[in-house]
């Protein structure tokens, strides 16, 4: 069961702007992965499902491509949006300060395997740029602060 979070909505969103249609499985696909760093089986379950495709198919596509993941990469996942909206309103410098401040690169975990740092393109949310995702929740007009502080508090938790 997929949890009702704001990754969702924009989920939900992103596959009505393709009229739900099954030739935009691979783009919906790259969505996903942006929002929620890998692919669990409820995850390709819901997007068979809205689709109206069988799941075995879209499982098939997506672990057709590498780039792909179907494990939860860390403990606690960050996503950063690098869309054109959220770049300009400083996005690099809060990447880099995460990078700094908690030994990490992106794409790439911590060495202890809690915290994961992803890129993604534009989740749809320009209006609040700069966004970035930790777990489950978008952190909209964010400032390295917030986030860092955000961060913080979710591994102590
Ligand atoms: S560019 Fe980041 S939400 Fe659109």
């Amino acid at each position: 069961m997929l949890k009702e979070d704001r990754r969702l909505q924009i989920l939900e969103r992103i596959m009505r702007e393709h009229n739900y249609q099954r030739s935009a499985l691979l783009e919906i696909l790259h969505a996903a992965h942006e929002l929620y760093g890998y692919f669990d089986k409820s995850l390709l379950a819901y997007i068979a499902e809205r689709l109206n495709l069988p799941p075995s198919h879209v499982y098939g596509v997506a672990s057709f491509y590498h780039l792909f993941k179907f494990r939860k990469p860390g403990e606690h996942i960050i996503s950063a949006c690098m869309g054109t909206a959220c770049y300009v309103k400083g996005v690099e410098e809060i990447i880099a300060a995460i990078e700094r401040e908690f030994d990490v690169k992106r794409g790439g975990s911590t060495p202890d395997g809690r915290l994961s740092l992803f890129v993604t393109r534009c989740i749809g949310a320009c209006a609040m740029a700069p966004n970035i995702t930790v777990d489950d929740e978008v952190i909209g007009r964010a400032t390295k602060e917030v986030v860092l502080e955000r961060v913080r508090r979710f591994l102590e938790g």
